[in-house]
């Protein structure tokens, strides 16, 4: 059985292990994230499940799902537990990994492009920069009871670039809690929706205005936040993959 990661969308993304794994599939258990021509890299008879979940509307409970995997493996099937991005980053698959290996299943891992690092390259945001930011954490702003659950300590170090998973729906929210936490109101901060894929949008402010700048573009999910100086190199480095309509200037 493996859990491979299919990265943030562009299939040129996938390692060679992961379309290795693709091919000899007989069935690939999907998320939403996952491109529609990643799939398609499996055999033509392999049987595709979509099996992801869109945020408040659950399609499969993790312990039927879970179940599922291991019915499948148990039957002698090359199951590809196929998951957006990188399965260890922000997509449960520890705990996927975890109760394979439970069932006497052997479980490979095989990583993929996280939806920062794709995000990042593609809009030519360096998550890292020896002038800008010498650190980087990897974030979620997922609602939990209703409210936003941000973990405000460290947040506010100096040269550090935030990237923020599942942080559109509470943005607002999001860049409040950033500011209250010590962030100044101009940091950089900017938003990649589709990252990697061919109608990537890329919206570019400061905490204090990304909000509204945000506002009448609709943007949809996924769309990866990013906060930190490291934004302002977005305008010198975006070159051609950025597929962009024109984006308001950072101030
Ligand atoms: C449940 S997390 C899964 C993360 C995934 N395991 C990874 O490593 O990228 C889903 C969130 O990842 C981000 N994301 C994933 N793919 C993205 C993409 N192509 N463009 C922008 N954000 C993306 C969004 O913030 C989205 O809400």
């Amino acid at each position: 059985m493996d859990l491979v990661g299919a990265g943030p969308g562009d299939p040129g993304l996938l390692t060679l292990d992961a379309l290795a794994a693709l091919q000899c599939a007989d069935v690939v258990l999907h998320d939403r994230l996952v491109a529609d021509e990643v799939l398609a890299l499996a055999p033509p008879e392999a049987e595709r499940h979509y099996v992801g979940k869109a945020r408040a509307r659950h399609s499969y409970e993790q312990g039927s799902l879970n179940e599922l995997m291991v019915e499948l493996a148990q039957d002698g099937r090359h199951v590809v537990r196929l998951k957006g991005g990188d399965p260890f980053v922000f997509g449960r698959g520890g705990e996927e990994a975890a109760s394979i290996a439970a069932a006497g299943i052997p479980v490979r891992v095989i990583p993929g492009i996280t939806a920062a690092g794709g995000c990042a390259a593609y809009a030519g945001i360096p998550l890292t920069h020896r002038d800008y930011a010498h650190s980087c954490q990897f974030i979620t702003a997922r609602r939990r009871h209703g409210a936003i659950e941000l973990d405000r300590d460290g947040l506010a170090r100096p040269r550090q670039t935030l990237a923020i998973y599942m942080g559109l729906s509470a943005l607002g929210e999001v860049c409040d809690e950033l500011t209250d936490a010590g962030l100044a109101p101009a940091t950089p901060a900017a938003l990649v929706e589709r990252g990697t894929l061919p109608d990537q949008r890329v919206l570019t402010g400061t905490l204090a205005n990304l909000p509204d700048r945000a506002r009448p573009l609709a943007l949809r999910s996924p769309t990866l936040l990013i906060v930190g100086d490291v934004v302002r190199l977005h305008a010198a480095l975006h070159g051609e993959r950025d597929a962009s309509p024109p984006v308001p200037a950072l101030e």
